[in-house]
């Protein structure tokens, strides 16, 4: 079978989707992890900032008229604590810097408690806190700004950024091994619905019963009606074939047997001789046609064998009997040799009784007048036509089973080349073979329809 190349793949399409949305969920994850860990980290850092900034106005104390700062330990400690970074810290009373780092610059005003800029080189991150202290009847306003640079900071960002990244890959990687099995279990019934129909003979037309998804079901019913209509439509055939050969061959039958009856009271040779030759082309004719009409039927029917038991035997001598008359026209003898009593076998009578009359029809037909012919029924399954005429010549062996194909021996013996085909075709369906030898006991053929044995 050719395998055409698809343009479109559903399962690369339905990868490419689920890879793209992975990929896209994977970098989403890692942004919102990212920003929501650094805020977490910064957030930190104010609270500390603040809370060492309060301890430090907390302790701003006035001592007789002067306004003093006992620095708390746990003030500078707290800070230390979370990072290695360098911390700065400037107490301000009024416009006075009372201790610290004078250069450490005032927050703008618009900036509220929190400011970040560039100090000695270094991005810092303050905190403001101011308070009012009395000192001898007056109100000073104190201010304590403490700053801490932000490297541990950044470390800690670019640590979980890090892990965020390694475990948004991993879920990306496992996403896309999903996809593929998600992929490949979509598209089983598919698959499994191929394989049903792939597997099935020339002949099988039942509908498609493999469990199919809800989507593929309009596919399936699709699927099935065409069968039936074929289905119906080879049935059509086969009754038509059968009722134009009915209608071909029964008024050339009822013509031969008005001839007969005339032969038979006609008294003149001259008459008689006239009436057997019109019998003749009658027979011709209503066999062409027939063979014509039986080979289209077989062709069709070797499509769709039927399966019955029936008796060879028996089949073989009713087409003997129904071929008599033919013989008996030209003083043919046909004698029945049989050496089993019974051979019951499977297959198609209607194909059967049409292989064994083309064959005999053969036999009569390249017989000269006044011979004999043997019909040899063995237990092999074996059923030989054996007669004393022509024999077939060498040169057309290879392919006389071929449709429409004489042999160089048939002299002006009109035919179709059709009956050995048929014959060949229904052996064939039936796992048998057609042999086709000389006469061992003279002049002749030796016409062979064999079975398998089973
Ligand atoms: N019994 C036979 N003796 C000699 N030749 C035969 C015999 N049967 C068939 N043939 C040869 O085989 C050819 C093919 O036979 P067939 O297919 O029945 O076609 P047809 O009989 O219409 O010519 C015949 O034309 C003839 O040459
Ligand atoms: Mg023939």
């Amino acid at each position: 079978m050719k395998r055409r190349s698809y343009r479109t793949s559903i399962r690369r399409r339905l990868l490419l989707q689920l890879f793209t949305m992975a990929a896209l969920l994977s970098l989403a994850f890692f942004l919102v992890v990212r920003a929501v860990a650094e805020r977490a980290a910064a957030d930190t850092q104010d609270n500390i900032l603040l809370a060492s900034a309060t301890s430090i106005a907390d302790a701003i104390y006035s001592e007789q008229g002067a306004v003093a700062v006992d620095l708390p330990y746990s003030a500078l400690s707290m800070l230390g604590s979370i990072s290695e970074d360098r911390v700065f810290y400037r107490v301000l009373i009024g416009e006075e810097t009372l201790t610290g780092y004078d250069d450490l610059p005032l927050p703008s005003p618009a900036q509220g408690e929190f400011e970040t800029f560039m100090f000695r080189g270094e991005e810092v991150r303050s905190a403001t806190v101011t308070r009012t202290v009395s000192s001898g009847g007056s109100k000073e306003r104190a201010t304590v700004i403490v700053a801490q640079t932000r490297l541990g900071l950044a470390a800690i960002s670019q640590r979980i950024s890090g892990m965020a990244a390694v475990v948004g890959f991993g879920f990306l990687l496992v996403a896309t091994a999903l996809s593929l099995v998600a992929a490949q279990s979509a598209l089983a019934p598919l698959n499994r619905m191929t394989q049903s129909v792939a597997r099935r003979g020339p002949d099988d037309l039942r509908p498609v019963d493999t469990q199919t998804p809800s989507e593929l079901v309009p596919l399936v019913d699709a699927l099935n009606s065409f069968m039936a209509r074929l289905k119906a439509s080879l049935t059509q055939s086969e009754e038509f074939i059968a009722e134009a050969a009915h209608r071909v061959r029964t008024p050339l039958a009822t013509v031969r047997a008005q001839a007969q009856m005339t032969l038979r009271r006609s008294e003149k040779p001259e008459n008689k001789a006239s009436l057997r030759a019109m019998i003749r082309a009658v027979d011709e004719s209503s066999r062409s046609a027939g063979q014509l009409l039986d080979h289209a039927m077989v062709s069709l029917r070797t499509d769709q064998l039927q399966d019955e038991v029936f008796d060879l035997v028996e089949l073989t001598q009713d087409t003997v009997a129904h071929l008599r008359p033919t013989a008996d026209l030209k003083d043919i003898a046909i004698s029945v040799e049989l050496y089993v009593e019974t051979l019951p076998i499977r297959g198609d009578e209607i194909l059967m009784q049409n292989a064994l009359r083309n064959v005999l029809d053969n036999a009569i037909k390249y017989s000269p007048e006044d011979s004999d012919i043997t019909v040899r029924i063995t237990e092999e399954p074996r059923i030989s036509f054996v007669d004393q005429g022509r024999g077939f010549s060498a040169d057309d062996l290879g392919d006389i089973t071929k449709r429409f194909s004489r042999g160089a021996n048939v002299g002006d013996i009109v035919g179709s080349g059709l009956g050995l085909t048929i014959a060949d075709e229904v052996m064939r369906a039936h796992g048998g073979t057609l042999e086709i030898a000389p006469n061992e006991e003279g002049r002749g053929s030796c016409v062979s329809l064999v079975y398998p044995r089973d």
